[in-house]
């Protein structure tokens, strides 16, 4: 039977797209339905008067229900960091302990020193320029940046707060059936729900958690992925679904959709001219997200009623939760950026990859054997495209087994991963946490002995349907059971592979092929007894927990590399991710910005999309404008389904493989920018890949675009999404004072002084891309076949001149691979171009040596051309030659300075 279903499974997998009926809608998800019925202005909580404790980082107070006088605890932290506040609240005395997510955090968050002034009215709380002012009945909470009123919790009334109550006795029915004794106010689905063929037997019933938050300066929201959707949210009350943060495997997603994906991060934007701000909404359950739109203009009225001072009706977001606790930090701003450094604050910033996990990946569903590994690398090599990773997908195993081989397919697996090691190159192998239920294999082994399979409800071994059939399910939580995992890793465990193999999570949200809407039943249970209900959106983090010790001690000198599917906040602390099963059509190309970069302001910076799409075949233009665009975000990837025709570069017609080769080819030049982006990511906090509201806070036209991005603050990229177009139109974003940056396209120096949209003409070759006046960028412009070869290679430098005629940048180096950055080994170089003038200087004491020199200087952007230039540096003076290059721009030829040596280099008329 079980075989048939998974049969069926499979034939549905590879014949249909989407169908939303196997998901659950708001209205078919009980705790969802009930939060949402909610009525704006019908608050029933309150301040109990008295109940206020105040200490030097925090305030307590207790709530009450009004309607059945259940009392809850109430916390408000201040934070050192940035000045935000950390919003707590439980029951006073639940019938059991609820569920607080702590896997997220970076760490716990330092408390620092608040003010209370309570006076008989009011009670505000404040740290910093920032103040959270109480309001008693009903309770609401409204939180100020200096005198300007950002966030305002509760301001609609929506919050709720299901106590856990004892589940109603089951009564003998006349049939002697078990049946639950009705109850007059609970609707059905509220002590246990069924989904299609699914029973949830919810053991503790209803325990919803619910809160509404506006955001009164804001003209845009944005934040909560992972969806399919615009950057922009949109506005859903009213209009259809919530926005659902549940982490699954939607087989063919559907686009401009708020369905659920495989990831979900509950942090939320609101941004305005005046202010920005964000809300973390630390709950791992299944959420909804209801945003309201100022165009609700129904319920204003009630909202000016119940909040008193809410100036109009804002936009606002209303979180729901199934189960846990009220645990919001309240990021104050108040710019864009300040929002995204306080998010990663709290819950982690992207380690530097190695250099090699920012070149070019090259993977499909499947290379069939190792002879297939190695001829794929070697054509790269015949035709000249670089190329730094191998991806095997789960065809590798013995029958999906992980951490073993097919042996007639791999029976030389090390001599297959040193074929690609010796050119440099590395091996990624995708590790599922599904584990195959057959004796004798020795994680199934193990795991039945020693109990570490998930449980289902009556405490057995979970048993579902993935790739191998039968599986079962590690209990990641337990953390006894991430450290095996972990262990298997270790390459004396894992002897048929090498410390040099990289790691691709999928599957992990966990992807269950006969579960409920695709995954673990809710009633499963875990560590410490918890419901997977409580921790579901966790599952896929624990695993990239596990995987990252793993690697970790599998060669404590190596930064691990790991891709993973499923994502929580904070997972990014471990893993890069990718958007998932996406289409080779044109539509998901552009998608895969709008995705990342939600992605990217919700703390994962190392984000990519399927190069190409993944089902359906793609034609060579859409691929040519695939991996253009590609080319530029972050994590860059090329796959495809087992169903689909081989598409190496070279299978295309050679115009084709050719713009392919460019594309790849002006990502390797690019790779000093990225390490470097991704270096001040580590340590700064802020997105690599940025909304152009990131930069341009107060151009409101420029809020909700998504076509186009920045990377950092220098370049502008807007790649060619459409079929047969011959321009483009790019924004060029106003600044604070209403005038323009300086642009310079990349290819040619180019100047662009407009602002607004300008419409560019666009080859076959074309990727349109800017670099902003007062940047330097730093290349390397010798490509090779894979990127730990450059190591030793020499810089460009690119000085794009503002309209003050200068410049500045930075540069980091380090040996691109070990930890050994973190006790100081590295070269951080600021560069700055100013009076005709380009100085380097080292940012701390440089502990890193290097062979790379200087090969060559372009500014763009002088007014008048020099005749020469002399660089000094070691105390020498050398003079220079000077090439004119396109547009104006100069090229001073061979600098020659080691880049371990500060210099100076000036131009001279
Ligand atoms: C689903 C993943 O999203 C896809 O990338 C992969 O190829 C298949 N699983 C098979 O492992």
């Amino acid at each position: 039977m079980s075989l048939i279903l998974f049969f069926i499974f499979a034939i549905l997998q590879s014949s249909l797209s989407v169908d939303p009926s196997n998901f659950k809608t708001c209205e078919q998800s009980s705790f969802c339905k009930r939060c949402r019925s909610v009525k704006p202005g019908q608050s029933h909580y309150a301040i109990i008067p008295g109940s206020l404790n105040s200490y030097s980082d925090s305030v307590t107070l207790e709530l009450v229900n009004k309607e059945n006088q259940h009392k809850f605890d109430l916390k408000l932290t201040g934070l050192v960091k940035g000045n935000n506040f950390r919003l707590e609240i439980d029951e006073k005395q639940p019938l059991s302990p609820r569920y607080r997510v702590t896997d997220s955090l970076k760490e716990t968050p330092t408390a620092g020193q608040i003010k209370v002034i309570d006076t008989n009215e009011q009670l505000t709380v404040s740290i910093g320029p920032n103040k959270a002012v109480f309001h008693s009945e009903p309770f609401r909470i409204d939180f100020y940046h200096n005198e300007i009123l950002t966030t305002s919790v509760n301001s609609k009334g929506l919050m709720k707060f299901e106590e856990l109550r004892s589940k109603p006795k089951p009564v003998e029915s006349s049939e002697n059936q078990e049946e639950q004794q009705p109850s007059v106010e609970d609707e059905p689905g509220t002590w246990e729900e069924n989904f299609k063929s699914h029973h949830d037997s919810k053991p503790k019933g209803p325990e919803a958690v619910a809160l509404d938050f506006s955001f009164p300066e804001a003209d845009i929201l944005f934040g909560i992925p992972e969806h399919a959707d615009s950057f922009a949210l949109r506005t859903t009350h009213g209009k259809g679904d919530p926005y659902r943060l549940y982490n699954l495997d939607v087989f063919e997603y559907e686009l401009n959709s708020r369905m659920a994906l495989y990831g979900s991060v509950p942090v939320l934007y609101g941004h305005g001219q005046r202010a920005s701000a964000g809300v973390f909404w630390n709950n791992a359950a299944e959420t909804w997200v209801d945003i309201h739109g100022p165009e609700s203009n129904v319920v204003s009225s009630i909202v000016k009623f119940v909040s008193g001072s809410v100036k109009s009706d804002p936009y606002a977001a209303h979180f729901i939760s199934e189960s846990g606790v009220i645990d919001v930090f309240i990021l104050m701003g108040p710019t864009p950026l300040d929002t995204f450094k306080q998010y990663t604050d709290i819950t982690g910033t992207v380690p530097l990859p190695q250099q090699f996990a920012l070149a070019y990946h090259q993977c499909r569903w499947n290379y069939n054997d190792q002879k297939d590994v190695i001829t794929v690398s070697e054509k790269f090599d015949e035709y000249d495209i670089p190329m730094d990773t191998m991806w095997l997908d789960i065809e590798y195993t013995d029958n999906k087994k992980y951490f073993t081989w097919d042996k007639q397919k791999f029976g030389d697996s090390i001599e297959m991963i040193k074929n690609l090691t010796d050119l440099g190159r590395h091996l990624t192998i995708i590790i599922d946490p599904h584990i195959k239920r057959e004796g004798g294999y020795f994680f199934h082994d193990d795991c039945t002995n020693k109990g570490y399979y998930t449980k289902n409800k009556d405490n057995n071994d979970y048993e579902g349907w993935c790739w191998p059939g039968s599986a079962s399910y590690p209990d990641l939580f337990n953390p006894e059971v991430r450290k095996y995992f972990a262990d298997q890793y270790l390459v004396e465990n894992f002897k048929t592979y090498t410390k040099d193999v990289m790691i691709w999570n999928d599957m992990n949200e966990p992807s269950v092929f006969n579960g409920p809407e695709v995954t673990m039943l809710k009633d499963n249970l875990h560590f410490g007894g918890w419901e997977h209900r409580d921790v579901h959106n966790l599952y896929g983090h624990m695993q990239l927990v596990s995987t990252f010790d793993g690697l970790s001690r599998r060669d404590p000198n190596q930064r691990p590399f790991i891709l993973s599917r499923a994502h929580f906040s904070g997972s990014q602390r471990y893993a890069a991710i990718w958007t998932g099963d996406n289409k080779a059509d044109w539509e998901h190309l552009e998608h895969s910005i709008k995705m990342c970069l939600s992605e990217s302001v919700a703390g994962f910076s190392f984000c990519g999309s399927d190069v190409g799409g993944f089902f359906g075949n793609v034609e060579a233009e859409l691929f040519r404008r695939w991996y253009q665009a590609a080319a530029f975000q972050p994590f860059f990837r090329s796959h495809a389904h087992i169903d689909t025709k081989r598409r190496e570069p070279w299978l295309f017609p050679e115009e084709t493989r050719l713009i392919i080769r460019d594309a790849l080819r002006k990502r390797y030049s690019y790779l000093p920018l990225w390490y470097t982006m991704f270096y001040e990511h580590e340590t700064v906090g802020l997105p690599v890949m940025r909304p152009m509201l990131a930069q341009y806070p107060h151009d409101k036209d420029a809020f909700a675009i998504d076509s186009q991005y920045l990377l950092q603050d220098k370049l502008l990229v807007r790649p060619v999404m459409q079929q047969g177009v011959n321009k483009v139109d790019v924004y060029f974003p106003v600044k604070d004072d209403k005038t323009g940056d300086l642009w310079y396209d990349i290819d040619n120096y180019q100047k662009y002084e407009n602002t607004g949209y300008i419409s560019v003409p666009v080859d076959e070759n074309k990727i349109p891309i800017y670099q902003r006046g007062g940047t330097i960028v730093p290349k390397k412009e010798r490509i090779r076949r894979s990127s730990p070869l450059m190591i030793h290679d020499p810089y460009t430098l690119i000085v794009a001149l503002d309209k003050n005629h200068q410049a500045k940048g930075t540069l980091f180096i380090d040996d691109e691979k070990s930890y050994e950055y973190r006790s100081g080994k590295f070269i951080y170089t600021e560069f700055t171009f100013d009076k005709d003038t380009l100085r380097s200087k080292f940012i701390g004491t440089p502990k890193y040596s290097t062979n790379s020199w200087l090969e060559r200087v372009v500014i763009a952007g002088l007014n008048r051309q020099p005749k020469q230039a002399k660089i000094t540096y070691e105390g020498k003076t050398e003079e220079l030659d000077i090439l004119e290059n396109a547009h104006g721009a100069i090229t001073v030829r061979k600098p020659g300075s080691n880049m371990a040596k500060e210099f100076t280099i000036q131009l001279i008329y």
